[in-house]
């Protein structure tokens, strides 16, 4: 089982930024947790804060991977390119937010991609990436 995790703007500096919003732990380090508690899984990690970029590796690896989970950032509230490119792709997509968007400011309320998605998970912390984990291998 092949699974990419996509990360959009801002999540490079998790462990650093906001720390009462996202909590204390680098993604490079929550990574390696995964890694080994799914074995089985061979994970790929990709971030950017650049749009387009993001669009790029969705065309790139959309065709072929078992599973996509994204976290698109401030991107999930106003690009309708990723949004696109997710409907344009036939591997799955669940998007992911580590914070409760729904408890936050309005802007956050609203996902561009939701739609284009099998599921979306938030607000559990960074377990929201483990729990899509769990939802492509128990499939
Ligand atoms: C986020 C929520 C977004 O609204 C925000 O812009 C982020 C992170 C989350 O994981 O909680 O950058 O996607």
């Amino acid at each position: 089982m092949n699974i990419i995790i996509i990360n959009g703007p801002n999540l490079n500096l998790l462990g650093k930024r906001e720390p009462e919003v996202y909590g204390n732990t680098s993604f490079e380090d929550y990574f390696l947790q995964l890694k080994t508690q799914f074995k089985e899984v061979n994970f790929s990690y990709f971030q950017s804060n650049v749009e387009g970029e993001l669009i790029n590796k969705l065309h790139e690896v959309g065709f072929s991977i078992d599973g996509i989970i994204m976290n698109a950032g401030a991107y999930t509230h106003t690009s309708i390119g990723i949004a696109d490119a997710i409907a344009g792709i036939t591997s799955p997509v669940v998007e992911v937010h580590i914070s409760n968007v729904y408890a936050r400011e309005e802007f956050r309320h609203q996902s561009l991609m939701a739609k284009n998605c099998v599921g979306v998970i938030a607000g559990l912390g960074l377990k929201s990436y483990e729990l899509a984990v769990y939802y492509f291998t128990n499939k």
